[in-house]
């Protein structure tokens, strides 16, 4: 078939297809041939790169990307796809570095063709740094408070076990047993910390497993706030409003008791006054409202406190409590809010009483 009197040729509209379908994709595309000329590159890449890759177009690819491994080295002289072994099928993602201290990831394939599978093309995928660089200073900084969190405790348990160990015989049995409950305070909250750890990497890592069973949630509730009472809170500051002695549904009792334990740790740290829990119950669904006299929650803050590190005023902790129960929620198909009202701050769970199908 003859080419059409009008519009582009048939080899030129094959390039045009290319070049549409080259823009879909989400990473940027460069193509060499055989002869290490630049054939081809996206507009996406020439965002990555900062380089106007298309007016290099018929140059030396090495020479119109100009990218650097980390060692140091030319990626195109250690790489050496034109002259290295022939078996290479391409190179693995890796950071490369381009001039103006950009940086791409970038992974490449050789089609090979022949007897001798000399290298015909050569085409490079690549795709922005950002996502890997959030995550990798995340996650310096989720070691870095861990870290500094660990140690304070650790350091008293230490203190504690030394002084007691060598002053046993001076001290008095009312000094002795102050320094020991210190040391289960704090070996506590190392516990509550290295499992609240624990959880977030079973969440960010979908391997969260309920184990769903009949609770009853006000047992729990009840439970929890003798928790705080007993690390020192003061009794009367807590009030629980339910219609029911009684309020049982399907959840994984542990994941329930350390939300409640999150919300109530908030409502004392962070708040003030009666710290009030009220449960209702619909016809579907269970709702925990936990709520505080205290400064209450910005409504532009109200979407970011449940993001990891999210902390309004450094009051001690490590802004993950939050994080924590919304995929705790999330996981057994609920939902959790900040409720806009006046006077504190409330927080709303919203729980289905039977588990949603295929969860
Ligand atoms: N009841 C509340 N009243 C006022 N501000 C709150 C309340 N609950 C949470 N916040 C704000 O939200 C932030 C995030 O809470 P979150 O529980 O995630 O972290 P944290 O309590 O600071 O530390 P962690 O829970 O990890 O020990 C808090 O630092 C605080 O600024
Ligand atoms: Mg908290």
């Amino acid at each position: 078939m003859s080419p059409p009197d009008h519009g582009p040729a048939e080899p030129e509209l094959a390039l045009v297809l290319y070049r549409a379908l080259l823009e879909q994709l989400p990473e940027g595309v460069v193509v060499a041939d055989a002869d290490r000329r630049l054939v081809l590159s996206s507009e996406r890449a020439e965002r990555l790169t900062g380089i106007r890759l298309s007016e290099h177009t018929g140059e030396d690819v090495r020479d119109a990307l100009p990218l650097v491994a980390s060692d140091g080295h030319s990626f195109w002289a250690s790489a050496d796809p034109w002259g290295g072994l022939r078996t290479l099928s391409g190179s693995p993602e890796q950071r490369l570095l381009l001039p103006e201290g950009r940086s791409v990831l970038a992974a490449t394939r050789h089609v090979r063709s022949g007897p001798d599978r000399r290298l015909q093309w050569l085409v490079m995928t690549m795709r922005s740094t950002r996502t890997r660089d959030r995550i990798e200073s995340e996650t310096a900084a989720l070691v870095t408070t861990v870290a500094h969190e660990l140690r304070s405790p650790l350091g008293a348990v230490r203190g504690f076990s030394q002084t007691l160990r060598n002053r046993w015989s001076q001290l008095r049995d009312d000094q002795k047993l102050w320094m020991l409950d210190a040391i289960e305070t704090d070996a506590g909250r190392l516990q509550r910390q290295v499992g609240e750890l624990l959880e977030i990497s079973r969440l960010d890592t979908g391997r969260l497993v309920l184990r769903r069973r009949d609770v009853d949630v006000l047992a729990l509730i009840r439970s929890a706030i003798h928790r705080v009472v007993s690390g020192g809170a003061d009794p009367d500051r807590f009030r629980i409003v339910s219609e029911f002695d009684e309020v049982c549904f399907v959840a994984d009792p542990d994941r329930l008791a350390q939300v409640l334990s999150n919300l109530l740790d908030n409502a004392m740290r962070h708040g003030r006054g009666t710290v009030t829990v009220a449960v209702e119950l619909r016809r579907r669904e269970v709702q925990i409202e936990v709520s505080d006299e205290g400064p209450g929650i910005a409504p532009e803050h109200r979407a970011a406190v449940f993001t990891r590190f999210w902390q309004a005023r450094g009051r001690g902790g490590n802004g993950l409590g939050l994080y924590v129960v919304r995929g705790l929620v999330v996981a057994h198909g609920g939902r959790v809010e900040v409720v806009d009202r006046p006077g504190g701050a409330t927080f709303r769970l919203t729980l289905p009483r039977v588990a949603p199908e295929g969860s």
